[in-house]
Parts: C-alpha cells; sequence; structure tokens
C-alpha cells in the first residue's frame, strides 16, 4: 500500500457522528422567514388562475412576476423555468412561495390555496414523447474481430430498463438567502457553489460581484444537489430580494421527494452479432431516458450513458443512439455514476446472456472480450495507461469462489459477476473548455497552509483527502493543513464537486501548488519557523493532460482522460416462497488508481455497493397518473443495516501519471457493479432472464412462470 492511502481520522467525523455539526435548518440566521411551496397536483395544465386567501402581515407571495432578471435556472441551458408563468408540467412543479414568520400559518395558507387548471394532454412514458436531444455515435472501428468468418454465425437482440431513483440524502435540500450591502447572499447544502451563484446572477440579474454563495455543510448529495440547488436558490434568492428579509427552505422529505430531480428512466436495447468462433462483431445500441418535464444536465447524462454503452469491451463495430424524451413526470438529473449505471446494466446482463445462449460462463465470455491498454473506446480514444482488469477479474473469480459456486447449481442462490469502468472528469474538453478549473493553496503567518477551492464536503470525504495531498506534498503534519469553507467571495472556482474529478483533477491542482509553495519558500521554510513576511498564496490552473483530444461535434476522441475500473461478485440468497432477495456477500476489485485514504475510499466502495444493491432490489419509484406512488419513505426503501452484506474490496494500485500521487476517482464507480452482479447472480439462483431493475417479487414471480 501507498504510505498515502494509509487512513487519516477525519476532521468532520466528529461532530458529524456525535450531530453537534449545524446544518442549514440548525444555523441562527437573525430574521429569517420561512418559505413554503404551493406545489402543482397536476402533470400538465394551463394556470387559469392561482388565488391564496387574505395574507396576514409579514406574509409574502412570490411568484414568476417578482423575478427581477430571467425566469429560468441556468443549467447547461435557460430552458428549466423558475417559477411557470401560464403553464405547469409535472405533479411536485412549484407554482408559487410564501413567505412568513410562522411555519404553521404558512401551511394554512399553502393548504387554502385555490389553483384553477385547464389539464392538457399529459405525455406518460417514452412512447409518445418527444426528445430534448437525439444524437447518433458511430464507434470508432475496433480491433477486427479475430476468429472465425466475417458473417454472422449467431446474433441477440434484447431490451433493458432501468428505474427511477430517489437520492436519499440524509439532509434534504435546504438553501436561504438575504441581502447584505446591496448584495445577495446564498447559503446552503450543494455540491456547486458557482454553479448556485451563476444561476443567481441571471435570475436577480445582478452583476457577478453582487452574488455571493456559501455552502452549508451538506448531509449527503450524491448527485442531488448538482443542478438542482441552481432551482432552490433562485427561488429563496427572488424571495429574499422582493421582502428584504432572510428567506430560509428547508424541505420536508416529502415535498422534497415530489420535486426534486431523480436518477433517469432508461429502455436499452442491444442488437449483437457475433462470429462463428463467439466473438462479438458489432452491436447496435439504443439509449432511450424519461428526462421528465424539464431538461436540465439529462443531454450530458445521456452522452455519459452512450460513451459507457458498450462496456469494457472489444467490439468490432458499435453504433450508438442516445435520446433523451420529454415527459411529464419530475425532472432526472445528477445522481452517482450520470447515465454509467443504466448503459452498464444492460450491457452486462446482454454480455451474460450471449455468453449463456451458447453454454458459456459468463466471466469466461467476458474475459475473451475485455479492452486492454492501446486499444480504442468508443469513441475513438486510446487506452493509454496500463488496464488491469484481467487481473482483478481473476482475483475476485479467485476470491468468491465464483467457478465452484456457479457450478454447485443451488436452487435459491447463486452468483453474479460485473467488469465495469467509469471515465474520470468531465465528459470530452469540458474541463479544459468549459470548467477551467482553480484552485490556491496559501501559506499562512503561523506556518500553516490553508486550502481555497470550490469543492465541498458532502460526508464523501473530500476536505481530508485534498488535505492529505497538500500534506503530504509540502511534507508537513495533516494538522498544519486547513480547508476553507466554499464561500465564493474566498474561494476561487475550481469547477463543480462531480464527475469523480474532485481528487483526481482539483487534487492534482492542489499538489501542484503545495509543489511550487514548497518551492518558492525553501523546504526549510515550511515546518516549524513562522512567516513573517505576509501570506504566500499559489494559485494553479487547469492543463489538459498531454494527448488528449476530443471533438464534441462528433463524439470522437478521448471523452476522458483516465478511467477507473471495477469488478465485482455478488452471492445471493432468493426467497422461493416470497421472491425476496437477499445478498449475502460481495467480492469487489477496484483500480481507481492510488486510493488517497483507504478508509475514506472502502467507505465510498461500502456506500456505492449498498445503494447499487437498493437501485436493483427494493427502491421501487413508479409514477402513477403523473404523481410518485412512493413519495416518503415509509413507501420508497432504502437498504437499512441488516440488509448490508458482507463486503470484501481490494484496491488495485496502478498509478495515473496526471493524478495527485497516482488517484483517479472513485466516488461513483463502486454504485455502478452492483446492480448488473445483483441480477446476474438472481439468473443464477433461479435460472431466469432478468431484463428490468428493480428487481421487485412480482417481477421475479412472473419471470419464474
Ligand atoms: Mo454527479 S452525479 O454529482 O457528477
Amino acid at each position: 500500500m501507498s504510505s498515502i492511502s494509509r487512513s487519516a481520522a477525519r476532521d468532520d467525523a466528529p461532530r458529524k457522528t456525535s450531530g453537534t455539526v449545524p446544518y442549514l435548518a440548525d444555523l441562527p440566521i437573525d430574521g429569517a422567514l420561512h418559505a413554503a411551496l404551493l406545489l402543482s397536483t397536476r402533470p400538465h395544465a394551463r394556470l387559469l388562475a392561482v388565488e391564496l386567501p387574505e395574507l396576514p402581515h409579514g406574509y409574502t407571495r412570490i411568484d414568476s412576476r417578482d423575478v427581477p432578471g430571467r425566469n429560468a435556472v441556468a443549467m447547461i441551458n435557460e430552458s428549466w423555468p423558475l417559477f411557470p408563468e401560464d403553464r405547469v408540467c409535472h405533479v411536485g412543479q412549484p407554482i408559487l412561495l410564501v413567505t412568513g414568520p410562522d411555519r404553521a400559518v404558512l401551511a394554512d395558507v399553502i393548504d387554502a390555496a385555490r389553483v384553477e387548471y385547464e389539464d392538457l394532454q399529459p405525455v406518460m412514458g417514452i412512447d409518445d414523447a418527444d426528445t430534448f436531444v437525439d444524437y447518433d455515435l458511430r464507434g470508432a472501428p475496433g480491433p477486427p474481430a479475430a476468429a472465425g468468418p466475417a458473417a454472422d454465425a449467431a446474433s441477440l437482440t434484447e431490451t433493458f430498463e432501468t428505474g427511477l431513483q430517489e437520492h436519499v440524502y440524509l439532509e434534504p435540500q435546504a438553501m436561504a438567502a438575504w441581502v447584505e450591502d446591496g448584495r445577495i447572499v446564498v447559503c446552503g447544502s450543494m455540491q456547486c457553489p458557482y454553479y448556485v451563484k451563476h444561476a443567481v446572477e441571471i435570475i436577480l440579474g445582478l452583476a457577478p460581484d453582487r452574488v455571493r454563495v456559501v455552502q452549508s455543510t451538506t448531509g449527503g448529495a450524491f448527485g442531488g444537489k448538482e443542478e438542482y440547488p441552481s432551482f432552490l436558490a433562485g427561488l429563496v434568492a427572488v424571495a429574499a430580494w422582493k421582502t428584504g428579509a432572510p428567506v430560509r427552505l428547508v424541505l420536508d422529505r416529502s415535498v422534497d421527494m415530489r420535486m426534486s430531480t431523480k436518477r433517469h428512466p432508461s429502455r436499452i436495447t442491444l442488437a449483437s452479432r457475433l462470429t462463428s468462433g463467439r466473438r462479438l462483431l458489432g452491436s447496435s445500441i439504443d439509449v432511450r431516458t424519461d428526462a421528465g418535464a424539464f431538461e436540465g444536465l439529462s443531454a450530458v447524462v445521456l452522452q455519459r450513458a452512450m460513451f459507457a454503452a458498450s462496456g469494457v469491451y472489444r467490439i468490432p463495430e458499435v453504433l450508438v443512439r442516445g435520446r433523451a424524451h420529454r415527459t411529464n413526470v419530475v425532472p432526472s438529473g445528477a445522481f452517482r455514476g450520470f447515465g454509467s449505471p443504466q448503459a452498464f446494466f444492460a450491457i452486462e446482463m446482454h454480455m451474460c446472456h450471449l455468453a449463456r445462449a451458447d453454454g458459456e460462463d459468463p466471466a469466461d465470455f467476458k474475459r475473451r472480450h475485455l479492452l486492454r491498454q492501446g486499444d480504442r473506446t468508443v469513441t475513438g480514444g486510446i487506452l493509454r495507461d496500463p488496464v488491469v482488469v484481467e487481473e482483478m477479474l481473476d482475483d475476485v473469480l479467485e476470491r468468491s469462489g465464483y467457478r465452484e459456486k456457479r457450478r454447485r447449481n443451488e436452487r435459491g442462490k447463486g452468483v453474479g459477476l460485473s467488469i465495469f469502468s467509469h471515465g474520470c472528469g468531465f465528459t470530452g474538453s469540458g474541463e479544459r473548455d468549459i470548467i477551467k478549473a482553480r484552485a490556491r493553496v496559501r501559506l499562512l503567518p503561523e506556518g500553516t497552509v490553508e486550502i481555497l477551492c470550490s469543492n465541498v464536503e458532502m460526508g464523501q470525504g473530500a476536505e481530508t483527502t485534498l488535505r492529505k495531498i497538500v500534506a503530504d506534498t509540502l511534507e508537513i503534519g495533516l494538522d498544519r493543513v486547513t480547508f476553507a469553507a466554499a464561500d465564493t467571495d474566498r474561494v476561487p472556482d475550481s469547477g463543480p464537486t462531480v464527475a469523480s474529478r474532485t481528487v483526481m483533477v482539483v487534487g492534482g491542482l492542489l499538489e501542484r501548488a503545495a509543489r511550487r509553495l514548497a518551492e518558492a519558500r525553501g523546504t526549510g521554510a515550511l515546518p516549524g519557523e513562522p512567516v513573517t513576511n505576509g501570506p504566500v498564496e499559489i494559485e494553479e490552473v487547469y492543463r489538459q493532460p498531454p494527448g488528449i483530444e476530443w471533438d464534441q461535434e462528433t463524439f470522437t476522441g478521448d471523452a476522458y482522460a483516465a478511467f477507473s475500473w471495477g469488478v465485482n461478485v455478488v452471492e445471493v440468497e432468493v426467497d422461493l416462497l416470497t421472491f425476496e432477495i437477499r445478498p449475502l456477500s460481495v467480492w469487489a476489485a477496484y483500480d481507481v488508481g492510488i486510493p488517497i485514504d483507504e478508509r475514506i475510499v472502502t467507505g465510498q466502495v461500502h456506500g456505492g455497493i449498498v445503494q447499487g444493491i437498493g437501485y436493483a432490489t427494493g427502491e421501487v419509484l413508479e409514477v402513477k397518473d403523473g404523481a410518485l406512488r412512493q413519495a416518503t419513505l415509509t413507501d420508497y426503501t432504502i437498504p437499512g443495516p441488516l440488509d448490508v452484506p458482507h463486503i470484501d474490496v481490494r484496491f488495485f494500485e496502478n498509478p495515473y501519471g496526471e493524478g495527485p500521487f497516482g488517484a483517479k476517482g472513485a466516488g461513483e464507480i463502486p454504485f455502478t457493479g452492483a446492480a448488473p452482479a445483483v441480477a446476474d447472480a438472481v439468473e443464477c439462483a433461479l435460472g431466469v432472464t432478468i431484463n428490468t431493475i428493480p428487481i421487485t417479487p412480482e417481477y421475479l414471480e412472473r419471470v419464474c412462470r
């Protein structure tokens, strides 16, 4: 194990585990008004009238007429309305906001509100839906299939479906805003302070220097606080601007579940041809997602799904079509994995089914098709760095006793395998052309070093990880490196805390900045010696690693500068009467470059696997007449402590030359492999074919018949 991987104590842990750290709901904000939302009860309707009872003194209605700038939330484009003007597009869409001092009064006002709707035809499901985006990707020609004649010897066409998923961050969405010296200050639970800042500037029509955004302690996010807080920030910012008072909006769990973004449901069809030597010749892949009512990040989520659609395999000819559809359902958006889990569920199950059609074990069939160093990815990028996935596969098969367990073929018990990767950082040239990250280190007179970046701690361990990178670069104790809270008045824009980029990209900037700091002061200046001549600050700006090329028009080149890799084997037991699935054990291997902190990355792995098991099994989220049928945590059930299987993790060190201390991304990849491995294990346990998740008992009973 590399010395940097040795686990350090997390600074934030004692306050969080003891419940003493204040979240936004706990912060004393002098004179803050509460806010309550009136939500649409119709999936698609014209708003003919929206009437509130007469408001008591101190209560204010806020709607689209109060927006001083543009009534739109800036994400990739500005098509997401802040407030509806004449039309609602999904159940749960906020129509207006009421602010006031007493929550009970606000609840009464919302209850007494009268909305006159003229219902319009809603679009439910992707079959009848328009598209927000419709892409084609002609995969770069891969190596020709080695064995057998070019003529098709066998083919298989299958369709896979995945469902909605809720993030269930422990802390619901929460945002506050107030006016200070003619500026707006926004404070809340978020992953991306500068996304929020940009959105608020447009909504209020203010110059950048008049908007300040501060992240409050964030109790989990999983992508759910990537773009969505920009929307909430817009709501409270308009309210604070109009009333002149501080306004705080803390969503109840059920309101949060009804309004906020989800994981995109998908329908993916794969049609593949094999040579007579049973090698993959070509695949035509159709990726369709249900984006819901507003586009948000759906285009980029879809792109990631398309670039992952052929998995970790060499397929000489790949065609991918991708469509994100507009429906009258709560919008989907960023969620750990960002399109990739849907794609990997489909390709991994498809590979299993292709293998089994000829009686071959999926592990062998997958192994014969693995991408190797020097191969081209589906977008034509070359895998320049060593690929150790074959060693990882052998290790996981060995540790799990996969072959023996497959042979045993015990009814109701099974093992399943998944192999997967995750592109680290923004897709394509996003880091260079859009994000342009900058981060700083600052040497303070007392001899400590402060990290200044806009990336946030949200429970994942970013703060400790980034501090370790700086401390180890400077060869000083971890206690001498501090992490500035993300406040756009103080920290530069190092980009959003998303896309498995924080450690690899921002950590890389901080490592370089720390190295320059050490050079500037001479090695002796740091440990011990107080610095007398004022603080020294060093900034680093993102540089694209050499040799990386990307064409966003044709989707060709290096979709990602680096990939992390994973292999999972899951053993499950299926109750033959109730069809309940119980995951017993998981054996996992990951190549995340070098783990910067073994315990933190292990935590990411445990959480990701368990969240992925929930995605595959119990997390059912259905839409009926446009409304979610499971809009509370009583109905929507995530895995609890008793559902956590034994998890055995091993990290394969494969240092990435451009990453700090060799690190790549680790936040998202642990989620990706769990669902296909669970589904494959269920197939093995019952001898059935699975093409849909979540695998509910009802679904399983049906396929068993
Ligand atoms: Mo994200 S799903 O926070 O890149």
